[in-house]
């Protein structure tokens, strides 16, 4: 392994986060912060914004689907990750989200997992649409958790009780959860922000769509709604080769420990809590989440 690459692993060759502002980041990320922070952006980009594994790639196919009008073979032009860059991300020798973003003829569609307080300014001075999605903290906790069982790019989660104890504490790529869904839901009263839920996708996810095509400016007739809707639902994605991160290579994902298309369902973390711990949970999570008029409609 070259060695600028090699410095940052630990012995078991996971790297470790840095940090900026109080929050855990890629040490990579944190390298790049200042080309990050000065990004440009223009008052036509349309930000996708999430917490991790609140269902970014799905949202992300789900506009995509939507701005090709269904169109599924331009769909099909590149893996859905490498289509909107993601502007915080930067692993060299690859370009940086930046660098890709900067190559992208405009109008353009990013995406990033960074709370409120550390987007790069210019997305607020340009008025630019930010679409956020947002899943209940203990679905996004399982499924970080197994996520960071499989994804070699990141911290090695630990057991589940250790990982437990970790998220709750924000100590996660990314940081606290409570603070990036507060952040952004407070976000919406003053910005262009489209905020929806994990939940409610999957429930009608027709009529989150709908909204979706409305944020965005299209008109779509009904057949290529509905198009979408099913090309977009787990079952389907889970079979794209396009969504489901098939050419990842195994370095870096290796699905056999964890599929990235996981379960894709609401409610699995009941299979992962046991009572105390989710006692121990509800009630940290009543404190911390006190302050705000966002709630979630499953799991609490
Ligand atoms: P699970 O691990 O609970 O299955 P992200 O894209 O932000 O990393 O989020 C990944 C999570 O979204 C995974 O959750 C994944 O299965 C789920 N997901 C991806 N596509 C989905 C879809 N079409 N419908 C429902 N969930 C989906």
């Amino acid at each position: 392994m070259p060695r600028e690459q090699g410095k940052d692993l630990k012995p078991e060759g996971r790297p470790e986060l840095g940090e900026v502002g109080g929050i855990p980041l890629p040490k990579t990320t944190c390298n790049e912060w200042a080309r990050i922070q000065s990004f440009q952006a223009k008052p036509d980009d349309l930000l996708i914004c999430t917490y991790p594994k609140a269902g970014t790639t799905w949202i992300q196919e789900i506009v995509d689907m939507i701005q090709q009008e269904g169109d599924l073979e331009k769909c099909q032009r590149a893996p859905v990750h490498h289509r909107h860059p993601f502007i915080e991300w930067a692993r060299p020798p690859q370009p940086s989200g930046v660098e890709q973003a900067d190559a992208m003829p405009s109008p353009r569609t990013l995406k990033t997992h960074l709370p409120v307080q550390l987007l790069p300014r210019s997305f607020w001075e340009q008025k630019c649409k930010f679409l956020y999605v947002a899943r209940n903290a203990k679905d996004c906790m399982v499924s970080y958790f197994h996520f960071q069982r499989m994804s070699k790019v990141i911290p090695d989660p630990g057991t589940w009780p250790e990982y437990f104890e970790i998220f709750m504490a924000g100590k996660v790529g990314w940081g606290p959860w409570y603070d990036h869904v507060k952040g952004w839901w407070k976000a919406k009263d003053s910005h262009r922000v489209l905020f929806l839920f994990y939940e409610d996708m999957k429930k009608n996810p027709k009529h989150e769509i709908q909204k979706v095509i409305q944020f965005v400016g299209k008109q779509l007739d009904e057949a290529t709604v509905d198009k979408i809707v099913h090309h977009t639902s787990f079952d389907v994605m889970k079979d794209n080769p396009m969504a489901n991160r098939a050419g990842v290579p195994l370095s870096v994902m290796d699905q056999s420990i964890s599929p990235f298309m996981r379960k894709g369902t609401v409610g699995d973390w009941k299979n992962h809590f046991t009572v105390a711990q989710n006692e121990r949970f509800d009630e940290d999570y009543r404190r911390k989440m006190a302050d705000t008029t966002l709630t979630f409609s499953v799991g609490f």
